[in-house]
């Protein structure tokens, strides 16, 4: 069993991968300086419910499993706090036995700003972007370069990095013919946003590590995740999956079931043809794991694009439109002015077979599966903030 940094730990995918990968014996600390939490406090933006910080719920983990989740909050933009947690120095904010665990076999790098919207807002959202994100991304490979250069580092990327080209997408690596000559080169990248922009950037820091200094690398295109409960979340209330439904932080299935509870009709933007791949937050868990205990090899850039189905944003309008209606709301589609920079009709044909062939099972996207978040959200209809839904951020 291995032990498991996990940077971003407090957040969507952090705390429930925590759990996950606790609840299958590996040794687990989370880092996280509640920087997304900050924002959402500046900006009015409350998740679905509140979930407490971490030291209370991994004291909570530890009560009920008997399993320890180290915590550490710190600022990983800062190398001294990123170093500590590779040379002893770590102060932890909660943990049963203050003792080092050592240099990590493994750290999953979630610690990014993770909104396109909000890169977006102002000069200063997108300098706050990319100066956090390309930070604690070259913070950590210099950390591993001096103290670790055995771990294995595991980095959550986008599937927006590719963007939407008009040939098939490749899992990260593309062969070219040039001349007469040929190559293999990193897939061509093309952000839509400052934010997926930070995300390429990541993958050029990351793949100069590599080359330099002989690092092993699994770089996840991760497409937009869904859902709000795992195997370990629903085990009690202070283990929740923080939720978020607005504009800036919810990804687009979890705020359109929000919207159709509470009569706000889904928001389309433009034609509404724009695919992108999905994944269950059940499958980002078993994602991690198979790429914790299959690790990439020394000196490698190993790319896995990370999703298990694609879908229209049409598509996946009229599938919580047709289980909402079975389930007695009053669901509505409103087609309005996109006020992204994007292609709304275009060809997509990413290839993700690599998780799969390492033994991810997906749970696809049924209705059986809306129902169970619809029976989710509703719990907590009473707290939802229309005015948070659609700000209409612009993309120019
Ligand atoms: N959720 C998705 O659908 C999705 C899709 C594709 C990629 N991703 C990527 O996966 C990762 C995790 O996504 P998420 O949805 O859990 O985001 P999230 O915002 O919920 O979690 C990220 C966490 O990192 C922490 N963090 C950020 N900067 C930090 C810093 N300087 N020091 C310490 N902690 C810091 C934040 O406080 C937050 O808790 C992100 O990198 C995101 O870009 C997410």
């Amino acid at each position: 069993m291995s032990h498991i940094l996990i940077l971003g730990g407090d957040g969507y995918l952090g705390w429930p991968t925590a759990m996950h990968l606790s609840s299958r014996g590996h040794e687990v600390t989370v880092v996280d300086n509640y920087y997304k939490r900050a924002i959402c406090k500046d900006l009015h933006i409350n998740p679905l419910y509140e979930v407490p910080d971490l030291s209370v719920r991994a004291k909570r983990w530890h009560e009920i499993t008997g399993k320890e989740i180290k915590v550490c909050v710190s600022d990983l933009t800062n190398i001294n706090s990123m170093n500590a947690l590779f040379n002893g120095k770590c102060n932890y904010d909660w943990c049963v036995e203050k003792k080092y665990t050592g240099i990590p076999d493994t750290i999953v790098h979630y610690a990014e700003q993770p909104s396109a919207p909000y890169s977006l807002m102002n000069n200063t959202t997108a300098n706050n972007t990319i100066s956090n994100n390309l930070l604690v991304t070259n913070n950590l490979l210099y950390s591993v370069k001096e103290y670790s250069r055995d771990s294995h580092i595991i980095k959550l990327g986008t599937m927006g990095e590719y963007g939407t080209p008009n040939i098939d997408i490749e899992e990260g690596w593309i062969d070219i013919e040039h001349n007469g000559r040929n190559g293999k080169f990193l897939f061509p990248r093309q952000g839509s946003s400052i934010y997926h922009t930070t995300k390429v950037m990541d993958t050029d820091l990351i793949w100069f590590a590599v080359r330099t200094w002989e690092l092993k690398v699994t770089d996840l295109m991760q497409g937009p995740v869904y859902g709000i409960e795992t195997e370990e979340s629903i085990i009690d209330k202070d283990l929740s999956i923080i939720f978020f439904y607005d504009e800036i932080f919810g990804t687009i299935l979890n705020r359109f079931i929000t919207q159709a509870i509470i009569d706000y009709p889904l928001t389309v933007y433009g034609k509404g043809g724009q695919t992108r791949g999905y994944l269950n937050i059940k499958d980002t868990m078993q994602c991690i794991e198979k790429a914790v205990i299959n690790p990439a090899k020394d000196s490698e850039l190993r790319i896995f694009n990370q999703i298990t189905e694609t879908f229209s944003v049409n598509q996946l309008a009229d599938k919580v439109y047709n289980v909402g209606q079975q389930l007695g709301f009053n669901v509505m589609i409103e087609s309005i002015e996109n006020p992204r920079k994007e292609a709304e009709e275009h060809y997509y044909n990413p290839k993700y077979q690599g998780l799969l062939e390492l033994g991810v099972k997906p749970h696809y996207l049924d209705d059986l599966v809306l129902e169970g978040m619809f029976n989710q959200v509703i719990k907590y209809r009473d707290n939802i903030k229309k005015d948070i839904i659609f700000k209409g951020i612009k993309w120019i």
